[in-house]
């Protein structure tokens, strides 16, 4: 099978991303408006994007009716009318029912920190709370937004941020900053409303040393 992107309807070029790009991980954004009302909400068209700077990258897709959602006018940079901060919050298997409850199209200005129940903690420069309930917190300052078709339904609005401040649960990091993958009990987002967690795991060296070694996967090594 094989298709033009340009002769489907973009209810079918959704569905060809988000039901092969497998699994995606999950940014939980929290942001400020200008009168400091706070918003959360999931993205999982979200990536780590530059080690320096420290940068992150997440779309948020314009609206069906071509506004922007509240987190991308809340993070835009200043001289385009948002605050320039956000979080990027790391999810958790345990509260993986408020993480997709704070997906809800609540009005601008109401907040899905009351709706869920998630702590807002205070972050350590930058104006947008964290979730106290995450494990890893990226306190981040936005360095471009780059829009790829301005008002279009379902288009994508790239946030790129710049970290500026980290947050990892007491204990979770060791002193080489790596981190405990059991203790961070991380989710995926598949597609339509399925999730997953890193469970079914394997190593492997990488370059052409990993062609001499036996299939890791049907080996169950
Ligand atoms: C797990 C999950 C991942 C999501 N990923 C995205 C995404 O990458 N981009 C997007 O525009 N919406 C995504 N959504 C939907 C938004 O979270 C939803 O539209 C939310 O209401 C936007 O909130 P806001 O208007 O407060 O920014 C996702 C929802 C869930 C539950």
């Amino acid at each position: 099978m094989e298709f033009d992107p340009s002769a489907l309807p973009a209810s079918h070029r959704y569905k060809l991303l988000v039901g092969a790009i497998l699994p995606r991980p999950i940014a939980v954004v929290s942001t400020i408006d200008a009168a400091g009302r706070t918003n959360i909400a999931p993205f999982s068209f979200f990536n780590a994007a530059s080690v320096t700077p420290m940068a992150l990258a997440f779309s948020p897709i314009t609206r069906a009716d071509g506004t922007d959602k509240d987190t991308l006018r809340n993070a835009l940079p200043v001289a385009e009318g948002g605050l320039g901060e956000f979080v990027v919050n790391l999810p958790g298997a345990s509260w993986v029912r408020q993480l997709a409850a704070a997906a809800e199209g609540l009005p601008a200005g109401e907040s899905e920190f009351e709706l869920t129940g998630l702590t807002p903690a205070d972050s350590r420069v930058i104006r947008p709370p964290r979730i106290a309930e995450a494990a890893v917190s990226y306190e981040c300052r936005t360095i471009q937004v780059v829009r790829l078709a301005p008002g279009t339904p379902l288009s994508g609005n790239i946030v790129i941020g710049e970290v500026v401040h980290v947050w990892v649960r007491d204990g979770l990091a060791d002193e080489a900053m790596h981190i405990d993958l059991e203790g961070l009990d991380t989710l995926g987002k598949l597609s339509g409303s399925g999730y997953c967690r890193p469970t079914d795991r394997f190593n492997l060296v990488r370059g052409r040393a990993a062609l001499a070694l036996p299939d890791p996967v049907s080996s169950g090594t």
